[in-house]
């Protein structure tokens, strides 16, 4: 059977970004398809300045937004990567398959390394090393297939050099995944900059769209999103980013293609008017669900406590096989 492989950081709430990249293939047709594994992802939550509590609250609340949006444990694994030594021990060997030039030349690195020096902040060591963590989380488990949004897609790549690499040089040990985007809202693009992604651990929140925002703010976020000077309603996502973005959201919701959209709408306010409808009714029964699991904690306890149970069973016969090749005397 197919094994998948997915998960998400605690550094902010989850976003509409992450719903339609991520969560919502997880769980109308990942879990349903393959032996499917998603994670909380909370030792990368550790890689630029955190608060301990945060963290510590927002891992327990990705969880719970998790089994709010549809995952179903009966069908999936979930759990929180920390509770599973199999990640850190793996990423080790894989810091000593890939090369520091290759960590570098990461998009996310470049980006998020020159913010923090920007704003006079130090770089931590394990913000360069986060792509390795990330191979081992996926390799860990076998993975065939890694559902992620647009911005993920290279570090699949990075994990697919090392598997091959790592393979060939010690031998055959770890599947080579594939990274698996959605057809539409693969990158959602901030609602007052829709030239940069949505981004849950964006300091300004105008422009994004939480799972948990009420439905008269979320409302309100599309109202005012930015778009361009034209009138017309064209889908056209290098020179109108803004309508592009508010018509694959709409796309998102209704299933139909955003081109066919644009020629369905004569104005922006129509447009936007349409989408708002259309992403409080995808949002409000995640909200609903959301309240009722927050009432029931010992449930999702529970839930977390069983997935890491099952993931540790998982990852260790084939970590245990890497240290082996990689050429670790056996403790005996
Ligand atoms: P994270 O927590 O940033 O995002 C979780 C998932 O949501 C997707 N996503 C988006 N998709 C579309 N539009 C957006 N604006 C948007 N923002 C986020 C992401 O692509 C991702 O699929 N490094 C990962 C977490 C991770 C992981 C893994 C994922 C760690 N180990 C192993 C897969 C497999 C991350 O920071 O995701």
């Amino acid at each position: 059977t197919t094994r998948i492989f997915s998960g998400v950081k605690p550094t902010g709430h989850l976003t509409l970004g992450n719903y339609l990249g991520a969560v919502r293939q997880w769980v109308e047709s990942d879990q349903h398809r393959a032996d499917a594994l998603f994670c909380v992802v909370d030792l990368h939550a550790l890689t630029v300045e955190h608060d301990p509590a945060r963290v510590r609250r927002l891992s327990r609340q990705a969880a719970t937004l998790l089994l709010a949006a549809g995952l179903d444990p009966t069908l999936c694994t979930v759990f929180v990567q920390s509770h599973v030594d199999e990640h850190t021990r793996l990423s080790y060997l894989l810091e000593c398959t890939a090369a520091d030039g290759e960590m570098r030349r990461m998009i996310q690195y470049k980006e998020k390394s020159a913010r923090e020096r920007a704003t006079g902040g130090s770089v931590r060591l394990s913000l360069l090393t986060y792509p390795v963590l990330m191979a081992a989380d996926i390799l860990a488990y076998r993975a065939d297939e890694v559902p992620v949004g647009d911005d993920q897609a290279q570090h699949v790549e990075l994990t697919r050099d090392l598997a091959v690499r790592f393979n060939q040089r010690y031998g055959q040990t770890f599947t080579v995944p594939r990274a698996v985007l959605p057809p539409v809202a693969a990158r959602v693009m901030d609602l007052q900059d829709p030239t940069s992604k949505m981004g849950k651990s964006h300091a300004e929140t105008s422009g994004i769209v939480y799972l948990l925002d009420e439905a008269d703010v979320v409302r309100k976020k599309v109202m005012r999103a930015v778009t361009d000077s034209a009138t017309d309603v064209v889908y056209d996502r290098a020179e109108r980013p803004g309508v592009a973005n508010l018509l694959e959201l709409l796309a998102a919701c209704t299933g139909t293609a955003p081109d066919t959209l644009a020629a369905g709408y004569g104005s922006y306010g129509a447009l936007k008017r349409d989408t708002a409808d259309a992403v409080v009714e995808l949002l409000r029964p995640v909200r609903e669900r959301h309240a009722e699991l927050c009432a029931d904690p010992a449930y999702v306890d529970g839930v977390l406590r069983d997935g890491a149970r099952r993931a540790r069973e998982l990852a260790r016969p084939t970590v245990d096989a890497a240290y082996r090749a990689i050429g670790l005397l056996p403790a005996g």
